[in-house]
């Protein structure tokens, strides 16, 4: 049988915790994997942020020299083309991403939804329960942690443990950790998270500029690109490649 293909999202109720950041740095790393194709869903109508990101992304390789030298030289290693993104909205994203698939030349293994935050969003809750896999970025702020943990739980109550969704696991991960808040802090909301019967990974993302870095003029090192894979330097230390790791083990590929 033909295996069908993978819904992940990064998803919170709060904004700007890095769901986009997330979705650009995973699905371009599983980019590279030999074999694996992917595709991005951007459902956060009407900012459509990776979208745009992904056209900023395209100029700069085709006005700017140094980007096309760099694709050129990415092109004679991977030999792939760009994963493609679509724009869409949190109603119609499954009905989207159903039709891009069945387009598709080659077939399509994992398909990124970036989505809004719960709140207010219509149609966004109906896109999750057809999610494979959830990863839910949470910082250590109180309002964050608070707005994360009601979101994870009301999944988890109506959908996941009742066997309502196709979700097999939702897993939430610490972001934005400031190197000086205490461990006791992190190992106290850790055992509410586990009392909540939540599931957390073991990675966790400091919080640092190079989330920022974006391809520019000045060529610097890029961290998030929809066409170019993170610099090694600034891999280092973000933790990306344990996040990544992990990620992998669990949705097994
Ligand atoms: N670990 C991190 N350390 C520092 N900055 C980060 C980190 N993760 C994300 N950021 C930055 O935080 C900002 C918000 O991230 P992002 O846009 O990915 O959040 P979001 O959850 O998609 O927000 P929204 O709900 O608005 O869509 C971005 O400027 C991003 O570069
Ligand atoms: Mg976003």
């Amino acid at each position: 049988m033909e295996q069908k293909p993978l819904f992940i999202a990064f998803s919170t109720q709060k904004g700007g915790v890095g769901k986009t950041a997330f979705t650009v740095l995973l699905s371009r790393y599983l980019h590279s994997l030999e074999g694996k194709s992917i595709a991005v869903v951007d459902c956060d109508f009407p900012q459509h942020s990776i979208m745009e990101m992904r056209k900023r992304d395209q100029g700069l390789v085709i006005s700017d020299s140094y980007y096309k030298r760099m694709a050129y030289e990415q092109f004679k290693e991977i030999a792939k083309k760009a994963y493609p993104v679509i724009g869409s909205n949190p109603i119609n994203a499954i009905e989207d991403a159903q039709k891009l698939i069945a387009d598709s030349e080659n077939k399509i293994d994992i398909v990124f939804f970036d989505l809004p935050g719960t709140m207010n969003s219509k149609g966004v809750v109906s896109t999750l329960r057809e999610m494979d896999y959830i990863f839910a970025p949470v910082s250590a702020d109180r309002l964050v942690l608070a707005s994360t943990l009601s979101f994870a739980s009301s999944l988890n109550e109506n959908l996941i443990s009742i066997g309502k969704s196709s979700i097999k696991g939702m897993y939430l991960f610490w972001t934005m950790v400031d190197g000086r808040e205490k461990t006791p802090l992190y190992d106290a909301y850790n055992d509410a998270i586990g009392e909540l019967g939540l599931s957390l990974l073991n990675t966790r993302i400091p919080d640092t500029k190079r989330f920022r870095r974006e391809m520019d003029e000045t060529h610097r090192p890029v961290f998030r690109s929809t066409i170019f894979p993170p610099d090694k330097y600034l891999i280092k230390g973000s933790n990306v490649d344990e996040l990544v790791t992990e990620i992998r083990q669990i949705i097994a590929v």
